[in-house]
């Protein structure tokens, strides 16, 4: 039994709602020990609970990923109680749209220090364990609004460019320590955060289908995990076009303010 589970200890932050609570269900359904990260205790004490019939467990381990102190007690106590993670999902991350008319600094760096740096800080925490054991898997979820400029989305699509180059990087370097980086880029899927959304969501996809998408891609080797499939490949094609073609075309369809 023990030898099918494909990812004996997995550390998934943002495992309150939405897509890192159903993968951490998911994993769980696999048999995996799943350490659960956000914010919300209550929340992640319900996720321990509703997993409690499935082969494998949940273990809420709240933390703050903008909060270094918080990261390393929580990755203390993971390697202590459960030992070196073989996977760690790190999807925390939030969108506030941004109106380019009124800008706020601040709303860059809630995007920033969340998207990006609390995934850096959970990095740190955790490549060393990985590089000295010589194995594991890093899956870091970034978005197709990174591919290229979206309105409203200056902040959240620069924050989930940064860690789509940042991935590109890591999985060559880590790589050479048999450590595999995934960059997930997701389009439209139902969660609390798009229930905000106000705007038409092409192919908007349910969370339990876009986290089984999601769950295969962790076994396979393939650098990049995207779903709906249909959506991002529109959106792949629409990055190859040239910034003449690219901004007019999005400009005439994307609804102006
Ligand atoms: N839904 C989509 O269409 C979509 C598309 C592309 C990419 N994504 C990305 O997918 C990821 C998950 O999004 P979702 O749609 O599942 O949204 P969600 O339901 O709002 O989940 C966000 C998760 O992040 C946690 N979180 C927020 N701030 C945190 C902090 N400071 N420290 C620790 N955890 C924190 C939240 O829990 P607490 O509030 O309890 O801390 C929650 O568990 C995000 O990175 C998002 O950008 C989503």
């Amino acid at each position: 039994m023990a030898e099918s589970v494909p990812f004996p200890v997995t550390w998934i932050t943002g495992a309150s709602t939405g897509i890192g609570r159903a993968l951490a269900l998911r994993l769980a359904a696999e048999g995996c020990t799943v350490a659960a990260s956000a914010r919300s205790v209550a929340e992640l004490d319900s996720l321990a609970q509703e997993a409690s019939p499935l082969p494998g467990r949940i273990v809420a381990v709240p933390l703050d990923v903008t909060d270094p102190a918080d990261i390393e007690q929580a990755y203390a106590r993971i390697t202590g109680e459960l030992g070196v993670p073989d996977l760690c999902v790190l999807n925390a991350g939030t969108y506030i749209p941004v109106n380019a008319k009124r800008l706020k600094a601040a709303d860059f760096e809630t995007q920033f220090n969340l998207n990006v740096m609390g995934t850096v800080r959970v990095l740190e925490a955790v490549i060393p364990g990985m590089v000295s054991r010589k194995s594991g898997r890093i899956a870091v979820v970034g978005s197709v609004s990174g591919y290229r400029g979206l309105r409203t989305a200056s902040a959240y699509g620069a924050t989930k460019a940064a860690l789509i180059n940042m991935c590109e990087a890591l999985r060559m370097e880590l790589g050479d320590h048999g450590i595999a980086v995934q960059i997930v880029n997701p389009g439209f899927i139902k969660t609390p955060l798009t229930d905000k959304n106000t705007f038409p969501m092409p192919f908007l996809m349910p969370v339990d289908k876009a986290v089984e998408q999601f769950y295969r891609g962790l076994l396979t080797s393939r650098f990049e995990i995207t779903f709906p499939k249909r959506f991002t490949w529109m959106l792949k094609t629409l990055r190859l076009l040239p910034y003449a073609i690219y901004l007019p075309l999005m400009n005439r369809t994307t609804k102006a303010d």
